[in-house]
C-alpha cells in the first residue's frame, strides 16, 4: 500500500506510522526523521536544513526532494510504503505524483489526522524522545518508567529542539498557510480519508484501518 498521512505538529503522524509499518508490512519514510539523521551526521545537507528546522519553517524543496527521492529508491519502498511529514505543499505533492507516474505507482490513500491546535501544543510540549532508539513517548499520556531513561534501551531520552514553544507556534502557522491546502488538493483526487485525531492511539490505529477497508480492522485489540 502506497500511504501518506497528514496532519498538523504532533498529530501523532510518526506514532501511527511506527504501528502501521508492521500491520501493513510497508517501511515508514518520515522526512523529519530522514532530515534529523542529516543534522546528526553534521552532512552539509543536514547542516543547511538546521537552520530551517530551528525556526520550524520549511527546508528547501531540493534538499527534501533529494532524501525522499533517495529513501523511495531503496528495494524496502518499492512495493509500498507510508509517507510521514512529507508532502508538506502542493508543489512537493505535485513532484511526488510525477516521481511515482516515473515508476508508474500511485498513491492509494492520503490519511488525515484531524485535531486543534490546543491538542497539538499539549502533544508536543510533552514529547520525549529516545537519543539512541528513536523510541517515542510522552510525559502524561504515555510516561516512561523511570522519567528521562528510555524504557527500551535505557537510553537518554531529550525534547526536540523545534518543540520550543515559538518555533511550535511558527510550524503551526506553516501548516496552516502550505500543508493544510493538500487536503483540498488530495479530497478532489478522491483518495482523502480524514481521521479523527482526538483518542487513544490504538482508537486512532482503528480508525485508520477502517477507513484502509483492512480486514479485521475491528478486532485490532486496544491496549
Ligand atoms: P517533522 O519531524 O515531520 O515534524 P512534524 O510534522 O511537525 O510532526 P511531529 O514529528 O512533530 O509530530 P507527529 O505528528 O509525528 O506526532 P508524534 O507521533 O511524534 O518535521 C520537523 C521539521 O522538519 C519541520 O518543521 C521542517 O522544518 C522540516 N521538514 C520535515 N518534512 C519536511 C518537508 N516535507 N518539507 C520541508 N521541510 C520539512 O506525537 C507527538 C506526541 O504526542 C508524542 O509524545 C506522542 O507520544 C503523543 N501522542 C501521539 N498520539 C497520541 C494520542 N493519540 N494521544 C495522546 N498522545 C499522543
Amino acid at each position: 500500500m502506497r500511504l501518506v498521512l497528514l496532519g498538523p505538529p504532533g498529530a501523532g503522524k510518526g506514532t501511527q506510522a511506527r504501528v502501521l509499518e508492521t500491520r501493513l508490512r510497508a517501511p515508514q519514510i518520515a522526512s523529519g526523521d530522514l532530515l534529523r539523521a542529516a543534522v546528526r551526521n553534521k552532512t552539509a545537507l543536514g547542516l543547511e536544513a538546521k537552520t530551517y528546522m530551528d525556526k520550524g519553517a520549511l527546508v528547501p524543496d531540493e534538499l527534501v526532494l533529494k532524501l525522499i527521492g533517495e529513501r523511495l529508491g531503496q528495494s524496502d519502498a518499492k512495493s509500498g510504503f507510508l509517507l510521514d511529514g512529507f508532502p508538506r505543499s502542493v508543489q512537493q505533492a505535485e513532484t511526488l505524483a510525477d516521481m511515482l507516474e516515473a515508476r508508474k505507482e500511485r498513491l492509494d490513500k492520503v490519511i488525515a489526522l484531524i485535531l486543534p491546535d490546543e491538542e497539538v501544543v499539549k502533544r508536543i510540549s510533552g514529547r520525549r524522545t529516545c537519543r539512541n532508539c528513536g523510541a517515542m513517548y510522552h510525559v502524561i499520556y504515555d510516561p516512561p518508567l523511570n522519567m528521562g531513561i528510555c524504557n527500551t534501551c535505557q537510553g537518554e531520552l531529550y525534547q526536540r529542539d523545534d518543540d520550543a514553544e515559538d518555533t511550535v507556534k511558527m510550524r503551526l502557522e506553516v501548516y496552516a498557510d502550505s500543508t493544510r491546502p493538500l487536503l483540498d488538493y488530495y479530497e478532489t483526487q478522491g483518495i482523502l480519508a480524514k481521521i479523527d485525531g482526538i483518542g487513544r492511539p490504538e482508537e486512532i490505529e482503528k480508525r485508520i484501518l477502517t477507513a484502509l477497508g483492512v480486514k479485521g480492522a475491528a478486532e485490532v485489540p486496544e491496549a
